[in-house]
């Protein structure tokens, strides 16, 4: 009877993988390039092994807490590096690692991350109050859609605009935290304060529907 029941479960784990294999199709070299910076790879690779314990080899964490950075955008991977070296952005951990780091090594180490496979989700988050929040936001409390800027499933609005990070496919925990510290203020380095504005209406249990419905993408 078990063996069954865990056949069943296999299978739907084998047929969700499938799913989400063939709709996010192999991006293209010159798709890649866009996203990525000036620094050099090879050094990149090197120098971010200081990163890869908390963030994985190819920036796959496996860590909730710890953000995925495979096919972030190497322009805002570098931004929130100085953010946190000068203290516009806070955090603990990595307030005290980013100074360890030059400003050639953080060039080249944000590309490496960038040039990596574009982060995927479980596939799983069909939240429903998040979904809409994302596709419509909702106007009469001037929250935009999501979409608009982190474009088509959360994964960056272009290949070549890097001012609007990749969210699609990010931990849930590290989403949840985030959106947290943006409605409270905690962290205020988006441009114009834009995201704090966006992020104040939240209620509880939009920032869980949204954290869900983002790391499923
Ligand atoms: C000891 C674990 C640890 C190590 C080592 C580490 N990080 Fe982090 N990193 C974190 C955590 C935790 C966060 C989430 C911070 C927060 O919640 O604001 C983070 C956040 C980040 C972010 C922000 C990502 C985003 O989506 O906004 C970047 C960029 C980053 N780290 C780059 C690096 C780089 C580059 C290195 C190596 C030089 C590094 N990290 C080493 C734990 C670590
Ligand atoms: C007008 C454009 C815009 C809209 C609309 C928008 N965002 Fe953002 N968002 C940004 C920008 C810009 C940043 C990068 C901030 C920075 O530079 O650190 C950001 C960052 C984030 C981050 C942090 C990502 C990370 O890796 O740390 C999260 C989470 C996020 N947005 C969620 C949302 C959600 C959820 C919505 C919809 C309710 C939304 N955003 C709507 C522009 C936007």
């Amino acid at each position: 009877m078990f063996r069954i029941q865990n056949n069943i479960v296999t299978g739907f784990f084998a047929v969700v993988l499938l799913t989400a294999t063939t709709a996010y199709a192999a991006e293209s070299v010159d798709v890649i390039k866009l996203r990525m910076g000036a620094g050099n790879l090879v050094t990149g690779k090197n120098k971010s092994e200081l990163c890869q314990g908390c963030h994985g080899e190819k920036g796959v964490s496996l860590d909730e807490m710890v953000p995925n950075l495979s096919g972030q955008y190497a322009r805002y991977i570098a931004k929130e590096l100085r953010n946190f070296q000068t203290g516009a952005r806070t955090h603990q951990i990595m307030s005290a690692l980013a100074k360890t780091i030059n400003d050639a090594e953080l060039m080249d180490i944000s590309n490496y991350f960038a040039s990596q496979k574009k982060m995927q989700g479980n596939g799983l988050g069909d939240n429903p109050v998040g979904k809409k929040l994302f596709l419509k936001g909702d106007a009469s409390r001037k929250i935009p859609a999501c979409e608009s800027c982190h474009g088509v499933n959360g994964k960056g609005r272009a290949p070549n605009i890097s001012n609007f990070p990749v969210i699609g496919g990010q931990h849930k925990e590290y989403l949840r935290a985030q959106l947290v510290n943006w409605r409270s203020g905690e962290r205020s380095n988006s441009p114009d304060g834009m995201m704090n504005k966006f992020a104040h209406p939240l209620t509880d249990a939009e920032i869980e529907a949204l954290a869900d419905y983002l790391s499923g993408l």
